[in-house]
């Protein structure tokens, strides 16, 4: 990987003068950070650096991936010179963190079925408005943060729709996310003035609530849960912190909590029928793990991850 970040780092100074200053220290960090320079705009495969995954350039100060993981992930956000972080994720910033760092964080959630023409603006003017180069991302780095980045590239007049889809491609954008992918095709470059906004506008956390938020929290818990099972469903070696029949536990209330959440109940029979059906596999999951055995867990994960893309192929990514 250090070679080809050193690669990059030639290509990108070598044409770009704006990110000249990725060799200096930041002057307004309190912490100093050794430099390695964004991945090259012409990458044709995502990078993964300390904490942070799926990073991808899309134009000159303009980056894109997953959620930094812990004080590493923002460690390596903060040594590719970014100023400005703006998250899409449904989970609140850990902004104390960032600000250690020197990084800006700003909040603006989407969902995977893209995004109104207002927060398609707002992101466009935290592009315009916030100190680059900007690190933007939501949880995984493939979906979410790949469109909205997209859209606000085009609406600045910083590449077209064309450069913006092939970076999608790079970044792993699935076709599933339609209107995504729609929302980097319908962006078009918009006037300066109404890019113009006050900084101070955009908020560092967004609150988020109802069935959004209870699903961060079932992402996070079910990743815990990726891990456990890699670890052939024991305590992970690079996790000890991680008790899996906790997760299991935790990701069980939260489907209950579905059942009573207005978001959730106000929708069809055939959505709470998948709910139903999707309770159910979690709360063998659950039993398995409690009582330690592998081979049921597996079956009983496999199903569970079959219902997440079932319920949100109808109810979350059209
Ligand atoms: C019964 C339906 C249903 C099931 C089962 C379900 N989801 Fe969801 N999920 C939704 C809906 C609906 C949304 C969109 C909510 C919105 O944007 O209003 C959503 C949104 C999400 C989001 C986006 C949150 C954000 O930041 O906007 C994530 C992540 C997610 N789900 C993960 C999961 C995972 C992982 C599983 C399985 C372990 C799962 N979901 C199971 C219905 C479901």
């Amino acid at each position: 990987m250090t070679k080809t970040h050193h690669l990059s780092a030639v290509l990108i100074l070598s044409t770009a003068p704006f990110w000249s200053g990725c060799t200096a220290p930041a002057s307004d960090a309190q912490v100093q950070i050794a430099r390695v320079a964004p991945p090259a705009v012409t990458a044709g495969t995502a990078e993964h650096r300390p904490g942070l995954h799926q990073v991808v350039t899309y134009g000159d100060g303009l980056v894109c991936g997953g959620a930094p993981e812990g004080e590493e992930g923002l460690r390596s956000i903060a040594a590719m010179g970014i100023k400005t972080v703006i998250s899409v994720d449904g989970a609140a910033p850990d902004v104390a963190t960032a600000e250690k760092l020197g990084l800006r964080y700003v909040h603006l959630p989407i969902s995977y079925s893209g995004f109104p023409d207002e927060r398609g603006l707002e992101l466009a003017q935290a592009v315009a408005n916030l100190p680059g180069p900007i690190y933007l991302h939501c949880h995984h780095g493939k979906h979410r943060s790949a469109g909205a980045l997209a859209a606000a590239g085009v609406m600045n007049g910083l590449f077209d729709n064309e450069h913006a889809q092939a970076r999608m491609k790079v970044s792993g954008t699935a076709a599933d996310y339609q209107g995504l992918w729609q929302e980097a095709k319908d962006a078009r470059p918009m006037p300066k003035e109404a890019l113009r906004a006050d900084p101070a506008k955009f908020p560092s956390v967004s609150k988020v609530s109802g069935l959004v938020a209870i699903m961060t929290e079932v992402d996070i818990a079910n990743d815990n849960l990726k891990a456990v099972q890699k670890a052939g469903w024991q305590v992970p070696k690079d996790h000890p912190d991680l008790v899996p029949a906790k997760e299991s536990a935790r990701l069980e209330t939260l489907y209950t909590q579905m059942h009573t959440e207005p978001d959730s109940t106000a929708k069809p029979a055939e959505y709470q029928d998948i709910l139903k059906r999707s309770h159910e596999v979690v709360r063998q999951l659950d039993a398995a793990i409690r009582s330690n055995q592998a081979d049921a867990a597996e079956k009983a994960f496999a199903a569970v991850q079959k219902s997440c893309k079932e319920c949100h192929k109808l109810y979350r990514d059209q």
